[in-house]
């Protein structure tokens, strides 16, 4: 995303300029009512580059998707704007890995609506929401400070030199710099009424998100020497991969805690207590929440639920991908396919590869 020279920004400003305003026109035209509408910013091509965004005259106060204090600190950091862009894209693209068997698939209703009423109503889907954008956040801006397409931040430069019997060098990610500075954008809105129950929660499953971001942080090597000797070592701290981020999400999602607000004593603010006796405490990187979820059975728009009516199913599975479950009692029809395949490949010396036609049968099971 850096750009080689000024001549080839001027080039390129105007066709950017020009898919960036068909975004904000559509985004300007339809009101939403949703907390997380930041995340409309996936869709912004993130090729755009920091000088890109200067030029275009307060970006920041048109980016509708931005409340009010997001849009303070889009102005502070616009150069960090193309890290919250990837952040929100990327995270949106692991919880729809993540959720592919599940009836509720992170599926957008649409780009307006994005994920509909169901990350304003306390749920665990809202939960998940929320920790993996403010996880994809802290992991693109960190990414971005080591690339160097981000002005203003780097690599970690305190993991340089002879420590702990390791010598450091390379670029260590600067996961704190990355997590501060989503902590700052993702949890803006929050921090203005955090008085209720759902805004605590919120906020919890923000920081739920940065954490496993922080806690999986890794040490990677690598030797120098004759031969594959290791006589020198040089070390950095990297991130984990965003998939496993998504992962142990995923499993916080399936072990999330019910929660409920209850006034502290004497200061009068509230806190975030489990909902029962019999529930162990949480802890920062648990997800928690409010309100059961409703079955996704159905189709409803402005719940952001598209209903389970056409989704492939597993015959034989008895989770919540097997017919039964997914396709909530209704039944399903089984449809057969033949679908073309090379097969039997072999290997020619030298070098080519010669492969057969198969036909091959397809079962798909798909919910009425
Ligand atoms: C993520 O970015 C790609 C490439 O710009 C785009 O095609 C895709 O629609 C984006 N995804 C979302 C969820 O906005
Ligand atoms: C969609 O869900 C909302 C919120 O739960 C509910 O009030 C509304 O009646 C539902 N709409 C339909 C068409 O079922
Ligand atoms: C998610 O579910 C919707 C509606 O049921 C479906 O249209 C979409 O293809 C599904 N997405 C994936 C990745 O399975
Ligand atoms: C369907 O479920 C069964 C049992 O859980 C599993 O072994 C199989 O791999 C699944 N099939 C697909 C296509 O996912």
């Amino acid at each position: 995303m850096l750009y080689s020279s000024k001549r080839k920004d001027l080039l390129t400003f105007n066709m950017a300029a020009v898919q960036l305003w068909i975004t904000y026109a559509i985004l300007l035209c339809t009101p939403t009512v949703q907390s997380l509408k930041w995340l409309s910013l996936a869709s912004i091509p993130s090729s755009l580059s920091e000088s890109q965004m200067e030029g275009i005259e307060d970006l920041c106060s048109r980016l509708t998707g931005l409340e009010r204090r997001q849009k303070k600190v889009c102005r502070q950091h616009i150069s960090m704007m193309s890290g919250v862009m990837n952040g929100a894209n990327m995270s949106i693209i692991e919880c729809q890995n993540q959720f592919k068997d599940r009836r509720w698939n992170c599926s957008m209703v649409d780009e307006h609506t994005i994920f509909g009423d169901i990350v304003n109503k306390g749920t665990r889907e809202a939960a998940y929401i929320h920790a993996i954008t403010a996880a994809g956040v802290s992991f693109a801006v960190t990414k971005g400070c080591s690339r160097g397409e981000l002005s203003g931040c780097g690599c970690d430069v305190s993991k340089v030199g002879e420590m702990n019997g390791f010598t450091w060098a390379g670029c260590s990610d600067n996961a704190l710099y990355g997590t501060a500075f989503s902590k700052k954008f993702t949890d803006a809105r929050e921090r203005v009424k955090n008085t209720n129950g759902r805004s605590l929660m919120n906020l919890h499953n923000n920081q739920a998100g940065r954490e496993v971001v922080l806690k999986n942080m890794k040490t990677e090597c690598k030797c120098h020497g004759v031969s594959g000797s290791c006589e020198v070592k040089t070390c950095w701290r990297s991130l984990p991969s965003f998939k496993q981020v998504g992962q142990i999400l995923k499993q916080s999602f399936d072990g999330a805690t019910e929660v409920k607000s209850k006034k502290k004593s004497q200061v009068g603010r509230m806190q975030l207590i489990p909902s029962s006796r019999k529930l162990k405490p949480f802890e920062v990187d648990d997800l928690v929440y409010l309100k059961d979820s409703p079955d996704f059975c159905e189709k409803n728009s402005t719940l952001g639920s598209l209903g389970t009516h056409g989704r492939e199913c597993n015959k034989t599975s008895k989770n919540i991908d097997g017919c039964d479950l997914m396709c909530c009692g209704r039944g399903y029809r089984t449809i057969i396919e033949h679908v073309t395949d090379r097969c039997n490949c072999k290997f020619y010396w030298c070098c080519f590869v010669k492969c057969e036609e198969c036909i091959k049968r397809v079962v798909r099971n798909i919910c009425l």
